[in-house]
């Protein structure tokens, strides 16, 4: 589903090389894969390529089974609205909007009528657990819910495949388990792939594949 050949995005500073080097992986559909490994190892940059948010040096990411980073960035803008989701640490729910027009907002922006935006986004706040939060604001809601209400507008959509960076990062241990036992459901369910970087060891522990990553560079795997 996901495909990352031969990955290279350097960065220079200082004389010093920084970056992904070479990463090669393959992720299929409705996988849980998780980049693991330390703080500067190279997940956030992976994930920004992957996302095409950023384009590489060298290599190429095939997404479905298409070369896409290479691709201008109108058409590679309308692939991150129309099969992408993304879900970050913190503070990426609009703070003036309720959780409902959160959600509804990717879709409105797809074109979606009002309505139909409105029962999709209400469906995926129901399935994550909010159906009753979905008038409260960002700062109405714990940081679990939050989160939560995150991978709602990432999934409203119906995406190929949802990036998340650090998605635990500012829950405590007993939100992030749960958050990450969400994911792999909806993986399973959905057949929606997942690509989540972190060093949490809650969430590799529920990672159906962990991608190694040191110095840029993937660690081979046993
Ligand atoms: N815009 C940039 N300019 C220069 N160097 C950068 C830039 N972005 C990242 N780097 C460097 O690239 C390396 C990888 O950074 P990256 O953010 O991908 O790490 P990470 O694994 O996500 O770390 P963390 O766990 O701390 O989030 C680091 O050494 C970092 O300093
Ligand atoms: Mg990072």
């Amino acid at each position: 589903m996901l495909e990352l050949r031969n990955l290279t995005r350097a960065y220079e500073l200082g004389g010093e090389r920084a970056g992904v080097f070479g990463v090669s992986l393959d992720i299929p559909k409705g996988c849980l894969a998780v980049l693991a490994g330390p703080s500067g190892s190279g997940k956030t940059t992976l994930l920004q390529l992957a996302g095409l948010l950023d384009t590489p040096d060298e290599g190429e990411v095939i997404l479905d089974g298409e070369a896409v980073s290479g691709l201008p960035e109108k058409a590679r803008c309308d692939l991150r609205l129309k099969r992408l989701g993304f879900v970050f640490q913190a503070f990426n729910l609009v703070p003036v909007l309720s959780a409902l027009e959160n959600v509804m907002l990717p879709l409105q922006l797809q074109g979606v009528t009002e309505e139909d935006a409105r029962g999709r986004a209400e469906a995926a706040l129901a399935r994550v657990g909010l159906a009753d939060r979905r008038h409260h604001r960002p700062g109405q809601l714990s940081g679990g819910q939050q989160q939560r209400a995150a991978i709602a507008r990432a999934l409203a959509p119906d995406p190929l495949l949802v990036l998340a960076d650090e998605p635990t990062a500012s829950l405590d241990h007993a939100h992030g388990g749960p958050l990450m036992d969400l994911m792999a459901e909806l993986a399973s369910e959905r057949g929606v792939t997942f690509v989540v970087a972190s060093h949490d060891p809650s969430v590799i522990a529920r990672a159906h594949r962990v991608f190694r990553l040191a110095d840029g560079r993937l660690v081979p795997q046993d």
